[in-house]
């Protein structure tokens, strides 16, 4: 494997600090995303550990959209929404989980073929706490959570304690 072009994606990926709060470092993946080779070998390392081992990729909203819009094509499965509360018309799970001073809800239609192979996908792993919620999203819904697939892990926020089989590209 050639390292060289994962790198330069890496460095593509920008950091702002103090934003959107005083403290926070937000990592943005827009330029990423829109350079094309970068993408690619973004998209290719996503799936790598995962290829052949999974029916669907389940993106959540927003960023998470993004990437597995690309990873169905590329690995030609199937790709189901995970949304955030109040999107879907016909929400047959649901999901609230604890951020730092409030509750976020992800909820997600039932178009898993029943037993799918499902890979979850997103941009970032912060505290875990969405990806937890996406794995009992994809359990109701009868799928089976191959693993997850993150672009960027933020390891200091401990995430990987709480959701244990991540794949991330990057860490920081
Ligand atoms: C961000 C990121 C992940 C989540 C990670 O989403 O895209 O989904 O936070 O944090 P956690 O590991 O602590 O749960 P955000 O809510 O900012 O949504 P967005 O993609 O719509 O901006």
């Amino acid at each position: 494997v050639d390292a060289a072009p994962l790198a330069r994606a890496e460095s593509l990926i920008r950091s702002i600090p103090d934003y959107p709060e005083p403290g926070i470092v937000f990592r943005d993946i827009t330029p990423l995303l829109a350079d094309a080779a970068a993408l690619g070998e973004v998209i290719d390392a996503l799936i790598a550990p995962f290829a052949g081992r999974f029916d669907v990729v389940a993106g959540i909203e927003a960023r998470g959209f993004l990437l597995a819009g690309a990873i169905a094509t590329r690995a030609e499965v199937g790709l189901v929404p995970i949304r955030k509360a109040g999107k879907l018309p016909r929400p047959a799970a649901s999901v609230s989980y604890a951020l730092e001073y409030a509750t976020a809800t992800i909820e997600a239609h039932d178009d898993l073929p029943e037993g799918a192979r499902v890979l979850l996908a997103d941009d970032v792993l912060a505290t875990g706490g969405t990806l937890v919620a996406g794995h009992q999203i994809v359990r109701s819904l009868g799928g089976e959570v191959v693993g997850s697939a993150v672009l960027l892990e933020i390891a200091a926020l401990g995430g990987r304690a709480a959701t244990g089989d991540v794949h991330a590209v990057f860490t920081v």
